[in-house]
């Protein structure tokens, strides 16, 4: 049977977290092509995920027979996290850009999975992954444009970082989808609520706010800023993030 496994990384939750949507949007339209397909849904908002530990090296790294008691039970989450990938065929990963990367818990995630001898093995000091035959999406959600040939691509970490991620542990078949949410769902520098702080104000540290364009004006030309809006600080920053080179 098809097995999709969804993995969310926003903080905010469904009704307010734009990648939410879109990977619900991703899912419905897999379930029309595989309607006997399973989807198992892993909410890393919500999954506890403990950073990397002395401990936690260590027990990744004895081998399985001689596991103590304890090294398994920290071990524990990342079996189960582990078992999961490999137990289904098919990605979608919702991910909001986060100063420029990804969220915290995705990094969490990966740190639990990429374990030496189980998703990946040095064969004669060469890396191998051993998550074959998989295909991955990755739904990205960002205030500003970093899509390749712009101005900001150069700083877009999300992607490249996620590609040697996945291809080091052998999921090579991966595309992504860059989203900004300001073309669904219009917010204009503070003047509308936004969902993430209840208020008007934008959390992204994207000059000019979630919208891309600059606060204070509807038609996000600039100028002095009114409300709670920002003025942009760095004019050649914020056109860079707007994806213009320049006017
Ligand atoms: C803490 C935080 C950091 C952000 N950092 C960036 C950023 O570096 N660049 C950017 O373009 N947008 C940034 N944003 C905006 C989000 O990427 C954007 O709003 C995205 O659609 C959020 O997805 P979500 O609603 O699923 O959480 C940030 C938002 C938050 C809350």
């Amino acid at each position: 049977m098809a097995t999709l496994l969804r993995i969310d990384s926003s903080p905010l939750g469904s009704g307010a977290s734009f990648s939410r949507q879109l990977t619900g949007e991703f899912v419905q339209e897999w379930q029309r092509r595989h309607p006997d397909g399973n989807v198992i849904t892993r909410d890393l908002a919500t999954t506890k995920l403990a950073p990397v530990s002395a401990e936690w090296i260590g027990a990744a790294y004895t081998p399985e027979g001689s596991l103590t008691a304890r090294q398994r039970e920290i071990l524990a989450s990342s079996d189960e996290l582990i078992a999961e990938l490999k137990g289904a065929g098919e990605y979608v990963i919702g991910v909001p850009m986060h100063n420029f990367s990804i969220p915290s818990v995705l990094k969490l995630w990966i740190d639990q999975v990429m374990r030496a001898g189980k998703t990946f093995v040095y064969e004669n000091g060469v890396p191998a992954g051993l998550l074959g035959n998989k295909k991955a999406t990755f739904i990205t959600a960002s205030g500003g444009v970093y899509e390749q040939g712009s101005p900001a691509s150069a700083m877009n970490f999300v992607e490249p970082y996620l590609r040697s991620v996945f291809g080091f542990i052998g999921v090579t078949d991966n595309s992504f989808r860059e989203r900004r949410r300001n073309r669904q769902t219009p917010l204009r520098g503070g003047s509308r609520h936004h969902p993430a702080t209840g208020s008007g104000v934008d959390p992204s540290p994207v000059p000019g706010g979630i919208s891309g364009g600059r606060p204070g004006r509807a038609d996000g030309r600039g100028g002095r800023t009114s409300g709670a809006g920002r003025a942009c600080p760095a004019p050649t920053f914020c056109r860079l993030l707007r994806g213009k080179s320049g006017g």
